[in-house]
């Protein structure tokens, strides 16, 4: 079962097959696509996020991929956002995206929280490798303000094609304890069964 992760602003919890209306409304966006690999079409198409979710994340749903909507706390059934790990590396381990109205208030960083200690402490990952686009610095800064280390720029193509390379970003969990004893209450969170649908 995927937990639900209850944080200071946020409900965290497992995508259902009732977020593709809101997941497609805010996601159907160029400064959110257009952060995104070149494998991402653009225009994304009307069933896009319909087929994405229903072969892609509920299949894989707690067997290699773990997707959780992000909500404000007071409105857990209304997805602003994604966030997800998957086992195999392509290289990286995660991946996510807010809503563009909600960028700007520490909502990713908030649900990255919980995440990362699931990761760690639930599925046994020894590290976690993240990447985006050189020059995708809001993502970057996610990153960097969890102590995680950048091991390398590659080539990659995005969706923005101004993007010509990924930077790859290591998190082990050493670093990430290590985090943790220097962070604030606000990354402190508690764990729910989800009372959504699967
Ligand atoms: C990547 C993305 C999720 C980052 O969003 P974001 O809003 O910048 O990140 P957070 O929600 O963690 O917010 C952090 C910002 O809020 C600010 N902030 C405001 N109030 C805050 C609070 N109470 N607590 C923490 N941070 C707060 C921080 O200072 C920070 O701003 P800064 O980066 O200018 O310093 C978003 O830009 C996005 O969806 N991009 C498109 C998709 C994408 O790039 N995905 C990743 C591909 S690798």
């Amino acid at each position: 079962m995927i937990p639900t992760f209850i944080t200071s602003r946020l409900c965290v919890r497992p995508v259902c097959a009732t977020d593709i209306p809101a997941w497609h409304r805010h996601f159907n966006c160029y400064e959110i696509i257009g952060e995104l690999a070149s494998s991402v079409p653009w225009p994304f198409p009307a069933d896009g996020t319909e087929q994405f979710v229903r072969n892609k994340i509920l299949p894989n749903q707690g067997h290699d991929r773990w997707t959780w909507a992000i909500c404000l706390k007071e409105l857990p059934n209304e997805l602003i956002g994604v966030i997800d790990l998957w086992r195999e590396g392509s290289p990286e381990n995660r991946g996510f995206w807010l809503a563009r109205e909600f960028w700007g208030r520490g909502y990713m960083s908030e649900a990255t929280y919980p995440v990362t200690d699931f990761a760690f402490q639930d599925l046994g990952f020894e590290k976690l490798i993240f990447n985006n686009a050189l020059g995708n610095d809001k993502s970057r800064r996610v990153k960097e303000r969890v102590g995680a280390t950048h091991i390398g720029t590659v080539p990659k193509l995005f969706v923005n094609p101004d993007y010509t390379q990924a930077e790859i970003w290591e998190l082990t969990r050493q670093n990430w304890e290590r985090y943790k004893q220097h962070t604030t209450a606000l990354y402190e969170y508690s764990v729910s069964k989800p009372p959504y649908p699967d």
